[in-house]
This record gives structure tokens, sequence and C-alpha cells, in this order.
């Protein structure tokens, strides 16, 4: 499949919301914006898009980096275009950049992801402990 991998433009926003809500990886509740986006690309991390030779957003690997490792979020290839190869590209090119950049990268998945973790098993990601993954959503109900 003929498809080009690059670097978010904010003109992609749109799109990638659609992509997102398409492929279940956006919620309001998540808190991920464009804003947040491009603060976090400003800090060193990268949103790759897989897009057709016609424009088309159709993918999305976003790396986040918090100074001590990289983490993959929102990584997902449109319904209508899975099983083309496309997310092995796109983690190709994320691995490319955890190398290039020197840092670990990180990624969490739900245990019954059966495509997604094979994808990343397929790359080398290997599972680290049966860890939970816990989160404070509201940051108006910490005291003080
Ligand atoms: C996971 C996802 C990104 C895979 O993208 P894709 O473009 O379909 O993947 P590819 O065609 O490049 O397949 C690469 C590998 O992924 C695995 N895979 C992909 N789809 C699979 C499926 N339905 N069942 C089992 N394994 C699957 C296989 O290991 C495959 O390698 P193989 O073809 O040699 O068997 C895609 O299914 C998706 O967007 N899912 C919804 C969003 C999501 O759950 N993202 C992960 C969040 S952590």
């Amino acid at each position: 499949m003929n498809i080009i991998i690059r670097d978010y433009i904010s003109g992609d926003y749109s799109a990638i919301q659609l992509l997102w809500a398409e492929t279940g990886l956006g919620s309001a509740q998540r808190g991920d914006n464009q804003q947040i986006i491009e603060q976090s690309i400003a800090m060193g991390g990268r949103l790759l898009v897989a897009v057709l030779p016609s424009g088309e957003v159709i993918g999305t690997s976003w790396i986040t980096f918090d100074g001590r490792r990289l983490h993959l979020h929102h990584f997902g290839v449109s319904p209508a275009y899975q099983r083309k190869g496309i997310g092995d590209k796109l983690t190709v090119e994320s691995l490319r950049f955890a190398k290039q950049k020197g840092y670990q990268i990180k990624l969490e998945v739900h245990k019954t992801n059966v495509a997604a973790i094979g994808l990343y098993k397929k790359h080398g990601f290997q599972f680290l402990g049966d860890y939970d993954v816990y989160i404070v959503r509201d940051i108006n109900s910490i005291d003080g």
C-alpha cells in the first residue's frame, strides 16, 4: 500500500480527531486536544501521521517524551485500511525515532487487544509485568 509517513502539521487536527473517534482512541475524558499535541511535540515528542497520496490521514502514532522515556499513544489505523501493513510501517518509524533519540519506549495496551499486542510483539516490545494502571482524571478532586 502506497502511503507516506510524515510529521503532524496543525492542519491535520480535525482529520486526526475523526480517525481517533473511529478507532476508539479519542475521548474528551482523556483531555487530548490540539494544544496538548503541539506541546508534546515542542517537548521532544512526535506525532507521526500516515497519509495516502491524496493527503487523506489514515493512521497515527503519537510518541511523547518526558525527559526519561518515550511513550507510545494513540496508535491507530483507519478501519478501512487495517490489515494492509500500515501498522507495521508506523511501528517501524516510531521505533526508528526511539533509536535515533536514544530512549526506551513504553506503551499501554488493553490485555484483550489482540491485534495491537500482536503488532507490538512482532516489533520487539516485551511484556513488562502484570501492572495495573492508575490515574487521577479529575484534578479538582485533589485536596489542598
Ligand atoms: C492495532 C492496529 C493499529 C493494527 O494496524 P494494522 O495497520 O491493521 O496492522 P498491520 O496490517 O500492519 O499488521 C501488523 C501486525 O499486527 C498484528 N495484527 C493486526 N491486525 C490483527 C488482527 N486483527 N488480529 C491479530 N493480529 C493482528 C499482526 O501481528 C500483524 O502482522 P502480520 O500481518 O504479519 O500477522 C489496528 O488494528 C487499529 O488501529 N486498531 C484500533 C486502535 C487500537 O486498538 N490501537 C492500539 C491502541 S494500544
